[in-house]
C-alpha cells in the first residue's frame, strides 16, 4: 500500500501546502470514536455476507480496538499528510493489524464514512442537549415553584404593563425550552438513519447487509437514496436550526438578568460564586454569564447560515466543500451545550428580591387596566371606560399620585360607578388572581402549571 490510500494513479508527491490546506484532522479527529465503532460494524457485516472471513474480521475488529485504545489515551500522533481521521484511522490499522487493514475499506467509501460519522457524532450531542434542556426546564419549574408569592411587573415595550406573578414569567421561559426540547427530539429522528453502504455515491456491487450494520450501530432504519444519504445534511441544518432557536430564548432569558441585576431594577441578585468582578471598579459585580451566553448567540446563528451557504450550490453528490460542514456544526454543538450547562448551575443560586419586584409593580399604573375592567363590570362599555381612566392617570401624573392613592372623591370626578370598593380590586393580589383565563397569570393557573410541569419532567426522566 501507497502512503495514500488514493495516490495511485498520482505521479507527483502531494505539495506539502495542498495537504495542510486540504486537511481536516485538526478537527475532525473528534469523530474518532464513531470512525472506529462504523468500522467494526462494517467488518462484522462484511463477515456476516463472506466478502471477508470470520478470522480476518476478528483481526481488523482487534487492530480497531488497539487503535482505538491509542486514541483514547492521547497516544495517537497525527499527520496533515494523511488528511483526516478516517485516514488516519486505516492507515494506523495498516501497522498494527498488517495486510489485513488493506480490507477494511471494501464496499465503503469515505463519503458514506463521514456521513455515517457525523450522524452518530449529532446523534449523541442532540441527545446530551436534549438532556440538558430537560435539566433547563426542571431548573425554571424550581424557581417559579420556590418563589409562588412573588409579583413583579409584567412588561411590554420594556414599559410596566400589568402585574404578573414571577413565576409566569418563568414558566414562559420553560414553555420555550419545551419547544426547543420537542424540535431536537422531532430532528434526532430524521436524523437516525444510516448511510453506511451508499458507498461514493451509487451503492456497491459487493451483496452488503445494511440492515445488519444498522442493528450493530443501533439505527433505526437506513437510507433509502445512497446518492442522498452521502450528500444529506439536512439533518445538521435542522440541528443548528434549533440549536439558533434555543440559543435566541437563553440570550433573551440572559438579557432579563443582565437587566433585573442592575441597581436600576434591583430585582435580582446574582451569587458571587457566579458573576465577576472589574479590574479597576472595586464596587463591580458584573453579570457576565448571561452576558457571554447572549454574546454567544451570533456564532451558532452564523454556524446555520454557513451550512445553509455551504449546501446551497452543491451539485449532487459528495462534494468536498462538505468537509466544511465540521467547525461550525461542532462549535455550536459545544456552546449551546456549554450554555445549557451553566445556567442549569446559576439559575438555582439567584437570588429573588420579592420586595423590589412588588414595589415596581405597584407604581406606574399597573392597575389601570384593571380599573377600566371595574368600571366595565358595572355597565360602561370598554372604550369609554379606557378613556375615562385615561382621564384620572393623567389627573394622578398631575397630582404626583397613583390611581389607588386618589381618594374616592377624586376619582368619582371621573365617573359616578366608582365606589369605596375599587380600592380593594385594585390591589396587586385581586389583580393577578382575576386574571383566571386559560394561561393568565392567576395563583391557581400558574400553580397548576407548575404542577403539571412537574409531572412532565418526572415522567420524562
Ligand atoms: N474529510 C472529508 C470530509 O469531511 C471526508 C470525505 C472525503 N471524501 C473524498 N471523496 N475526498 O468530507
Amino acid at each position: 500500500m501507497t502512503e495514500k490510500p488514493w495516490d495511485g494513479r498520482f505521479s507527483e508527491k502531494t505539495d506539502a501546502r495542498v495537504e495542510a490546506f486540504t486537511s481536516s484532522i485538526a478537527y475532525d479527529r473528534r469523530l474518532y470514536p464513531y470512525d472506529i465503532a462504523g468500522s467494526i460494524a462494517h467488518c462484522k457485516m462484511l463477515a456476516k455476507v463472506g466478502v471477508i472471513t470470520d478470522d480476518e474480521a476478528v483481526q481488523l475488529v482487534e487492530g480497531l480496538g488497539i487503535v482505538k485504545r491509542e486514541l483514547d489515551r492521547g497516544e495517537f500522533v497525527f499527520h496533515d499528510s494523511l488528511e483526516d481521521i478516517h485516514m488516519h484511522i486505516e492507515a494506523r490499522l495498516l501497522q498494527v493489524a498488517g495486510r489485513v487493514a488493506q480490507k477494511l475499506h471494501t464496499a465503503r467509501s469515505r463519503n458514506d464514512q463521514v456521513a455515517l460519522d457525523v450522524r452518530m457524532f449529532l446523534r449523541d450531542e442532540t441527545r446530551q442537549t436534549i438532556d440538558l434542556l430537560q435539566q433547563m426546564r426542571s431548573a425554571l419549574v424550581d424557581i417559579a415553584g420556590g418563589h409562588l408569592d412573588v409579583v413583579m411587573p409584567g412588561y411590554t415595550h420594556t414599559q410596566r404593563a400589568q402585574p404578573v406573578l414571577f413565576a409566569h414569567h418563568m414558566m414562559a421561559y420553560y414553555e420555550m425550552f419545551t419547544r426547543d426540547q420537542d424540535r431536537f427530539a422531532d430532528c434526532l429522528k430524521r436524523m437516525d438513519v444510516m448511510p453506511l453502504g451508499s458507498a461514493a455515491l451509487a451503492g456497491t456491487t459487493y451483496p452488503i447487509d445494511r440492515d445488519y450494520a444498522a442493528q450493530l450501530l443501533d439505527f433505526p432504519s437506513v437510507s433509502p437514496n445512497s446518492m442522498d444519504a452521502v450528500s444529506d445534511r439536512d439533518f445538521a441544518m435542522e440541528f443548528l436550526s434549533a440549536a439558533g432557536i434555543s440559543m435566541v430564548h437563553l440570550s433573551r432569558f440572559s438579557e432579563e438578568l443582565v437587566l433585573w441585576s442592575t441597581s436600576e431594577f434591583g430585582f435580582i441578585t446574582l451569587s458571587d460564586a457566579f458573576s465577576t468582578g472589574s479590574s479597576i471598579m472595586p464596587q463591580k459585580k458584573n453579570p457576565d454569564i448571561p452576558e457571554i451566553v447572549r454574546g454567544k448567540t451570533g456564532r451558532v446563528f452564523g454556524a446555520l447560515v454557513s451550512l445553509l451557504t455551504l449546501m446551497k450550490g452543491l451539485p449532487m453528490a459528495y462534494n468536498r466543500d462538505m468537509q466544511e460542514d465540521k467547525e461550525p456544526l461542532f462549535d455550536a454543538v459545544d456552546t449551546l451545550k456549554a450554555c445549557l450547562s451553566i445556567n442549569v448551575q446559576m439559575i438555582p443560586r439567584i437570588t429573588v428580591n420579592a420586595e423590589t419586584m412588588r414595589k415596581a409593580a405597584s407604581v406606574g399604573f399597573l392597575n389601570a387596566t384593571d380599573m377600566a375592567d371595574y368600571l366595565v363590570g358595572r355597565g360602561m362599555p370598554f372604550r369609554k371606560a379606557h378613556a375615562c381612566v385615561g382621564n384620572a392617570v393623567a389627573y394622578a401624573l398631575d397630582v404626583g399620585k397613583e390611581l389607588d392613592q386618589l381618594n374616592l372623591a377624586e376619582l368619582k370626578q371621573f365617573s359616578p360607578l366608582i365606589k369605596d370598593d375599587l380600592f380593594d380590586h385594585l390591589t396587586v393580589e385581586h389583580m393577578i388572581d382575576r386574571r383566571k383565563s386559560r394561561g393568565g397569570t392567576s395563583r391557581e393557573n400558574v400553580e397548576r402549571a407548575i404542577l403539571e410541569a412537574g409531572k412532565v419532567l418526572s415522567e420524562k426522566a
